[in-house]
């Protein structure tokens, strides 16, 4: 029997979210059902909703969530009813060209439901990321179930699901940060914060925080941040070149989505360095305006970071010992916990820059 549950939707390009029923269907060949335990508010979240993204409105938002499996359709073998489990939206399909060639981090056809979640309506939902989490329960394929251990606290871990995940693996995997190596984070919210912690796991030795707010710097240091610059009054640039002996850093993370703050990214980088792009542009943003021989010039990399380059299936479990072995402090990114209703509030903090992360708790 389909299932109505309470769910959170966007109908329209900027106007305020909306709590409603939706009707959840029964799990086809290779899908899952979901009951969800937590889902955070992730900036994308807000893109989707202001029409950044694309126009597949109504949107079902939410993706960045834990929960246990409440019912599994025919075939499915990798979990079981009652797996705790974080959403993601990377199902490798171990078909296409990318994953053939064992980079299947890149897959090009990764698998969502099949079937659509609807309004009582009938009108279908297009699920933020193929998700769809801020509901009572939301159906995926089983692929983006990814079974934690499940003594690990949902609000932390499910924030594994997108934004965490995003700026560690922007470090790690896209980044390639090596042990001694220098990484300067622009933009320092969630993604960015998890990027300063990225590197710290990885070893890098000079970590340089750059935002316009104070209170995310602060942030920062706790989760690693060696140095810290406010864009608002210093020249970030200069500042990175500064806390680097003169030569920029050998890393510089974007997570904003800004192309101001990508093109300062990229001449706060030393020659040879590695800029990534983890934060998300509007489809309006062009590229920043590079003199084609300063990218030549300064040899290097430019690389986006989607979804930090992670392989859900390696990376939840890995990172999910981490913090429960107390070396990944995910409790950190949960500034408030907040109920369904709560989400347009959760935006304007965002936007006010006052969360990391508020953490849905269904
Ligand atoms: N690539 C991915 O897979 C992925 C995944 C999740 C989120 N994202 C994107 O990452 C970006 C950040 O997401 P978030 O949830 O951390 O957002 P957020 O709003 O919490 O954080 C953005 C931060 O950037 C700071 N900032 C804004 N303008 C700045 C400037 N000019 N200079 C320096 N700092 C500035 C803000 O003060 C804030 O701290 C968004 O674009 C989001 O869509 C990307
Ligand atoms: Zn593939
Ligand atoms: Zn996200």
């Amino acid at each position: 029997m389909p299932t109505e549950v309470r769910g959170v939707i966007a109908r329209a390009a900027g106007e305020p979210v909306e709590l409603t029923t939706i009707v959840v269907p029964d799990p086809g060949p290779g899908e899952v059902v979901v009951d969800i335990a937590t889902c955070g508010v992730c900036h994308t979240d807000l893109h989707y909703r202001d029409g950044g993204i694309d126009d597949a409105f109504p949107f079902l938002l939410g993706h960045e969530a834990a929960g246990r499996i409440a019912d599994v359709g025919a075939g499915v073998t990798e979990v079981g009813v009652g797996d705790f489990v974080v959403l993601n939206w990377r199902a490798v399909c171990g078909q296409c060209r990318a994953c053939r060639r064992g980079r299947p981090q890149y897959c090009f056809t990764t698998h969502n439901a099949s079937q659509k979640m609807t309004l009582t309506d009938g009108t279908e939902l297009t699920a933020a990321l193929g998700i769809g989490a801020f509901c009572d329960k939301t159906l995926v394929a089983a692929g983006q179930a990814t079974k934690v251990d499940p003594s690990a606290r949902p609000a932390a871990v499910g924030l594994l699901g997108c934004g965490v995940m995003a700026g560690i693996g922007a470090a790690m995997h896209t980044g390639n940060v090596r042990p001694g190596d220098s990484v300067a984070v622009f933009g320092c919210g969630g993604v960015g914060n998890a990027a300063v912690t990225g590197a710290r796991l990885a070893g890098a030795t000079t970590i340089i925080a750059v935002d316009r707010d104070a209170a995310k710097l602060e942030i920062a240091i706790g989760m690693g941040a060696t140095h810290t610059v406010d864009a608002s009054t210093t020249d970030p640039i200069e500042a990175v070149r500064e806390a680097t002996g003169g030569y920029g850093a050998d890393v510089c993370i974007e997570a904003v989505g800004n192309p101001a703050v990508l093109k300062q990214a990229f001449y706060a980088r030393d020659l040879a360095g590695t800029v990534v792009q983890v934060g998300v542009p509007t489809p309006g943003m062009a590229f920043p305006d590079i003199p084609m021989i300063d990218f030549f010039g300064r040899g290097g990399a430019l690389k986006p970071a989607w979804y930090g380059d992670c392989l859900p299936s390696r990376d939840f479990p890995a990172l999910t010992a981490l913090y429960l072995q107390g070396r990944l402090d995910l409790d950190a990114f949960v500034s408030e916990t907040i109920g369904l209703g709560d989400i347009e509030e959760a935006f304007a903090k965002m936007q006010r820059g006052e969360v990391l992360r508020s953490v849905v708790v269904m």
